[in-house]
Order: C-alpha cells, then sequence, then structure tokens
C-alpha cells in the first residue's frame, strides 16, 4: 500500500475515551455479525471492511477461515482491535491485516471479491461530495464481480423533519472494561434536516458500588442520514448495480428503518 488520506485522524470523534467504551456499549444490530461473516464465507478471500473500528465482524471473519483487511482512521480504535487480534491463534492471526486509513481516498494495491461497511459507518462521512468520493475509491478496489455491502439507519419521521430535540435519556448500563465499575449512559440526538445530520450525544458516568459518580465522560457522535432513494442514486451515480435492498440482516425486505445494501460494479 498502501496510501491513505494525508491525515486520516483529523476530524476523528473515535478518540481513546470513546474507544475504551466502544465494545461495552456500541452492540451492533440485531444479527449483523452473523450476516457479514456469511457475505465473507459467500464471496471468498479477500474481503475489506472499511470502519473496521475495533474488530467486532473483522474478528469473526478471519475466525471462519477469511482473509480480511481492515481499514479504519482511527488510531484508538485499530489499537483496541490490535489487542483483540494479539490474542487469537496464530493461523487466524495470519488472515488480518490492519490499515490506518480513511474510506474516502485510500489506495490499496489488490483488489477485494468483497467491501463492507458494518454498522453504519459510511455515514460518518457528512457529505454527498465525501460519500461519492469514498462509493468511487471503493470501486477501483473491488474485482470485476466483488460485492459492496454496507448498512445505514433512517431517522425516526420526528427527527427527519427537525421536531426533536430531546432531553437527555438514560440507557443501558454497562461494566467499565478497566475498573469493573458500572457505568451509567445518557443520550440525546439532536438533528439538521436541512444537511441530513444527527448530531448524537452521549454521556458517560462511572459510578462506585454506592451510586457516586466517580467520572463523567461526554462524547458526541456526528452522522448524516441518507434516504433510500438518495442512496440507491448515489450508488448508480457511481458505477454501481444494485442487487438487493434489505430491511435486515436475515433477509427481509426494507421497511424504512435499516437499510441493508448490496451493490456491484455495474
Ligand atoms: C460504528 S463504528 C463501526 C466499527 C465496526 N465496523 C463494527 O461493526 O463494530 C464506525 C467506525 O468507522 C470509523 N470511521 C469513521 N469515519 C471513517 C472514515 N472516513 N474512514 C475510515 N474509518 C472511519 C470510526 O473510526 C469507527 O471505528
Amino acid at each position: 500500500m498502501d496510501s491513505n488520506a494525508d491525515s486520516p485522524e483529523e476530524g476523528n470523534e473515535y478518540d481513546a475515551a470513546l474507544s475504551a467504551f466502544y465494545e461495552p456499549y456500541f452492540t451492533g444490530v440485531e444479527g449483523d455479525v452473523a450476516f457479514y461473516v456469511a457475505q465473507a464465507q459467500a464471496a471468498g478471500s479477500p474481503v475489506l471492511e472499511l470502519g473496521c473500528g475495533s474488530g467486532r465482524i473483522l474478528i469473526p471473519t478471519a475466525q471462519a477461515g477469511v482473509s480480511i483487511t481492515g481499514l479504519d482512521r482511527s488510531a484508538p480504535m485499530l489499537a483496541q482491535a490490535r489487542q483483540r487480534v494479539a490474542a487469537l491463534s496464530p493461523e487466524t492471526r495470519r488472515r488480518i491485516r490492519l490499515i490506518q486509513g480513511d474510506m474516502r481516498d485510500f489506495a490499496i494495491r489488490r483488489r477485494f471479491k468483497l467491501v463492507t461497511i458494518p454498522y453504519r459507518a459510511f455515514q460518518h462521512l457528512l457529505t454527498p461530495a465525501d460519500q461519492a468520493q469514498a462509493l468511487l475509491c471503493i470501486r477501483d478496489h473491488l474485482t470485476k464481480r466483488g460485492r459492496l455491502v454496507f448498512n445505514l439507519y433512517d431517522p425516526s419521521r420526528e427527527f427527519a423533519l427537525g421536531r426533536a430535540t430531546r432531553a437527555m435519556q438514560r440507557d443501558d448500563d454497562f461494566i467499565h472494561p478497566a475498573t469493573g465499575n458500572r457505568v451509567v449512559t445518557w443520550y440525546r440526538r439532536q438533528h439538521e434536516p436541512v444537511e441530513q445530520i444527527m448530531v448524537q450525544e452521549f454521556l458517560f458516568e462511572e459510578v462506585d458500588a454506592g451510586g457516586s459518580v466517580l467520572n463523567r465522560v461526554y462524547k458526541t457522535l456526528t452522522l448524516r442520514y441518507t434516504f433510500r432513494c438518495e442512496m440507491q442514486y448515489l450508488l448508480e451515480l457511481c458505477g454501481y448495480t444494485i442487487e438487493a435492498l434489505h430491511g435486515d440482516f436475515h433477509g427481509g425486505p426494507y421497511r424504512g428503518a435499516e437499510q441493508v445494501w448490496v451493490a456491484q460494479p455495474a
């Protein structure tokens, strides 16, 4: 390679503090790990996962016998992945390659049978120009019959209309991976409907056994939401044929919530 954007960390929201809480808190979408592993097994090696994060999907894919390259722009997320990879068998480790880079602008000297962007990582691209740049770059890394598989989600109608500016809401607690204390989580979602931007604010409160707050961490994730037809036209404009749009990870029809796209170079 393997070049990537000049400064992959620029604008990176997945810093050390958020990365430390990633695995216990961001647990994915129902069925996503099995779905992406099955896609990788069906395609065969090599597979490229963009926005691979801590390896939540990349590691089970390699354990299923598929060679996979993971690209992510966050050094702390890749550090989490490297730590997990180090504990795997030498055989599985040999199937994994991790690269720091930006999915909008990367160059890897090989083509892949499958490129995936699981868990809505494509939504971190905040403008249509960034989305198109990534789709064109991905197409250059796919084999002729390769597939691009990724998922997004639709905002609820109230959010899309910009009506909902909600107070912080309680979410599921989790156990702090380093200290073993309980972490109480709060979140709020704000919307910029004109730009189709959603800002997720998180507050993580680490509490002791008596419930006293020991530490507070505030984090923000900014996502762009893309409506179904917009995504369809963008894929077509960037040289893809759409093979399927599912509504879940079990092949169910699209119902206006999750968008699970399967596309091929046209
Ligand atoms: C929601 S996490 C998904 C991680 C993993 N795929 C999973 O399913 O658990 C999104 C990941 O995308 C990465 N990311 C965001 N923007 C990116 C970009 N432009 N290029 C590469 N990675 C990016 C973040 O650093 C983060 O690790």
